[in-house]
């Protein structure tokens, strides 16, 4: 009998796998750090749709981009999709993206909410929100993020840490807002008032606020959303306790609440590259703008969120400010984040 080493094996099966099998309208390999479940239900319509065959790589967000720069040419790679604005910009200036023309893209995603040169489309968006202690906290005296640095909240606030995109992307739309130095002399405000030094994710953050170890945090809206939608009593206890202000709404300051984006751009060198724009275009489409809203608790780039959760949270204004630009003051951010001792 003819046998196949396993290696001989393992090389016709991935050849199979990337280049479509028998499958008639092909295959899309798509490389994601996207880790939430409620995805999977996201790609298995697109496959019923189209007929076309995704072929999923996952892996953390910034292994993923290197292994992509590593092959090279010879990626398989036709999508990659990722969290925060700061992983888009970076495979953008690492050459990983080939920029696209779809109308439809450009008619469903708000301008600035997608590359000017059409290499990567955000598909979802998270807000930065702050969260307060609904018994110890008037939300009137904190209505935007430049009133979390006031003395009286001196080590109140839970915040992780300054190394994280998050809050590095929410400081690139303050620099810009504000300028680099008074960008900086609010960050030194809020290590001032910080109640420890920042640790854990941003759920942990919220926890912390109920179990009264600070009375005001800083998080993705979708965590809360989470514990909103959590059938269990301690999670119900957390969000009851915890009450949440969408910042920057009127006044001097208000240019809007932060938000960025998960989004997703086609390969430079995506063997399949047609699919990869369907896909893409299959993104921005209503179903799934639902999925993303319904499933995974972010808001939709086109359309209103049925989400009960994120209507419960309320609507907001939020800040316009292109993603290109939040990306820009990336490095500038992580500096100042060092130089005020944000760690
Ligand atoms: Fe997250």
């Amino acid at each position: 009998m003819y046998r196949l080493s396993p290696s001989t094996y393992t090389a016709i099966l991935a050849l199979s796998i990337f280049t479509g099998g028998a499958h008639a309208a092909g295959v899309l390999n798509l490389y994601s750090s996207r880790h939430y479940q409620t995805d999977e239900a996201l790609y298995k319509t697109f496959e019923s749709q189209t007929g076309i065959k995704i072929n999923r790589i996952e892996a953390a967000e910034d292994p993923l981009i290197e292994r992509m720069k590593g092959e090279g040419d010879k990626s398989p790679a036709d999508v990659l999709i990722t969290v925060d604005m700061g992983r888009l910009l970076k495979a953008q200036q690492l050459g990983l993206f080939q920029p696209i023309q779809s109308e439809l893209l450009k008619a469903r995603i708000p301008r600035e909410l997608r590359a000017a040169d059409g290499t990567w489309f955000g598909f979802s968006l998270r807000a930065r929100p702050i969260y307060y202690a609904k018994a110890r906290i008037d939300p009137k005296t904190i209505p935007d993020y430049e009133s979390l640095v006031q003395p009286s909240l001196k080590g109140k606030i839970c915040v992780r840490s300054g190394s994280h995109p998050y809050n590095i992307s929410l400081m690139s739309s303050i620099i810009a807002a504000n300028g680099p130095d008074r960008a900086e002399q609010w960050a030194r405000g809020m290590v001032a008032n910080f109640a420890r030094a920042p640790k854990g994710g941003d759920t942990d953050q919220i926890r912390a606020v109920a179990a009264g170890e600070c009375d005001i945090a800083l998080g993705n809206t979708y965590y809360f959303a989470r514990l909103l939608r959590s059938g269990t009593p301690e999670d119900k206890a957390v969000a009851d306790r915890v009450g949440v202000v969408f910042p920057n709404q009127s006044g001097a300051h208000g240019r809007g609440t932060h938000v960025n984006v998960s989004g997703a751009g086609v390969a430079r060198h995506a063997p399949n590259r047609a699919n990869a724009i369907k896909f893409l275009e299959y993104l921005a489409g209503e179903s799934a703008q639902r999925f993303f809203s319904d499933g995974n608790n972010e808001y939709p780039v086109a359309g209103k969120s049925g989400n009960p959760a994120l209507r419960q949270m309320g609507d907001f204004k939020r800040d316009t400010l292109p993603m290109d630009m939040v990306g820009k003051n990336y490095a500038a951010a992580s500096q100042l984040f060092d130089r005020a001792g944000w760690k």
